[in-house]
C-alpha cells in the first residue's frame, strides 16, 4: 500500500478490491438512512419524517400520555366528558395500580371493555385495557429513547462508524484532488458523527438540539458519499494524475 501516490498505481486487485467495499459500504448507508426513516417517520403523527419526529425519538413527547392522546383524539366519541376528566386525573397523577383498580378500571370497563378488553380485543389486534399490565404500555409519558440505550447505541456507532470511515479514507487518500478538499472530505465525516452523537444526548435534555442531530448528520452523509463517489469515478475513469496528492 505505502508508495502508492493515486488510484493510477493500482492493481487490478486492488480496484476490484476498493471498489466491492465502497459499494457494499454505500448500499449498508442507504439501509441505515431507511432505518431512520422507518423508526422516527410519523412520530409526531404527522405522515413522513421531519425534525420535529427526530426530536421525539429522542427527547420523547411529554406533554402527556398516550392513552390521553386517544382519549382526546379518535378514542373521544366512547367516553362522557365526565369519565375522560377522570382518567386524565388518573394518568396525571402517575396511572397507579390503585388508582387503576378503584378509578379507571370500572370507566374503562363502562366505555372502552366493548373492544379493549378479551376476544375482542385480540380480534381487532388492538391492547387490552382490563388488566393494569395491559393499559401499562400507554398510561407512561414518553420520554424518548432511555440513556441506556443512547450509550449502547453512541458506542456501537463510535467504533463501526469509526471504523467504517477509517477504511473508506484510507481508500479515498488515493484521490487526485485539491489538497484542502481532500484533508477537509477526510476530517469532516469523523468531526461530524462525534456532533451527531452528542446531539443524541443534548436532545434528550433540550428538543432543539434534534436540528444539531439532522445538520450533521446531512453534513457527514456528504462528505462521505463524495468520498465514495469520487473514489469510485477515479479508480475506474481517471487515467493521468493531474497533480500530486
Ligand atoms: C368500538 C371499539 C372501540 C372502543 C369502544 C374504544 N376503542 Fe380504543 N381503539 C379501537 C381501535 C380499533 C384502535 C386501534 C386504531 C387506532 O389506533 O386508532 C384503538 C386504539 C386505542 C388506543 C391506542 C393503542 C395503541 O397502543 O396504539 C388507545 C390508548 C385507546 N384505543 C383507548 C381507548 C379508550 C380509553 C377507550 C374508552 C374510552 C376506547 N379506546 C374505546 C377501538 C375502540
Amino acid at each position: 500500500m505505502s508508495g502508492k501516490a493515486s488510484f493510477v498505481d493500482c492493481s487490478i486487485s486492488e480496484k476490484l478490491l476498493y471498489t466491492a467495499f465502497l459499494c457494499v459500504v454505500g448500499i449498508g448507508y442507504l439501509m441505515a438512512l431507511t432505518l431512520i426513516y422507518l423508526t422516527d417517520a410519523g412520530l409526531n403523527g404527522k405522515p413522513g419524517i421531519n425534525v420535529q419526529d427526530i426530536a421525539i425519538s429522542y427527547y420523547g413527547n411529554r406533554s402527556g400520555t398516550k392513552m390521553e392522546a386517544m382519549l382526546r383524539g379518535p378514542m373521544r366519541i366512547y367516553s362522557k366528558p365526565l369519565d375522560t376528566a377522570l382518567l386524565v386525573d388518573w394518568l396525571e397523577s402517575g396511572a397507579t395500580k390503585s388508582g387503576y383498580d378503584a378509578i379507571a378500571h370500572p370507566i374503562l370497563q363502562k366505555d372502552c371493555f366493548a373492544c379493549h378488553s378479551g376476544e375482542t380485543a385480540k380480534r381487532m389486534g388492538i391492547p387490552d385495557y382490563s388488566t393494569y399490565e395491559g393499559v401499562r404500555s400507554v398510561t407512561q409519558r414518553n420520554t424518548g429513547a432511555s440513556l441506556e440505550s443512547l450509550v449502547k447505541l453512541s458506542h456501537i456507532h463510535l467504533f463501526g462508524v469509526g471504523l467504517l470511515l477509517f477504511v473508506v479514507g484510507f481508500i479515498f487518500r488515493l484521490a487526485v484532488l485539491n489538497r484542502w478538499l481532500k484533508w477537509t472530505l477526510i476530517v469532516t465525516p469523523f468531526a461530524s458523527i462525534l456532533a451527531d452523537i452528542l446531539a443524541w444526548f443534548l436532545t434528550k435534555w433540550d428538543p432543539l438540539y434534534a436540528y444539531v442531530v439532522v445538520i450533521a448528520g446531512a453534513v457527514m452523509g456528504v462528505a462521505f458519499t463524495a468520498q465514495i463517489l469520487i473514489s469510485l469515478y477515479q479508480i475506474w475513469l481517471l487515467h493521468v494524475p493531474r497533480e500530486a496528492p
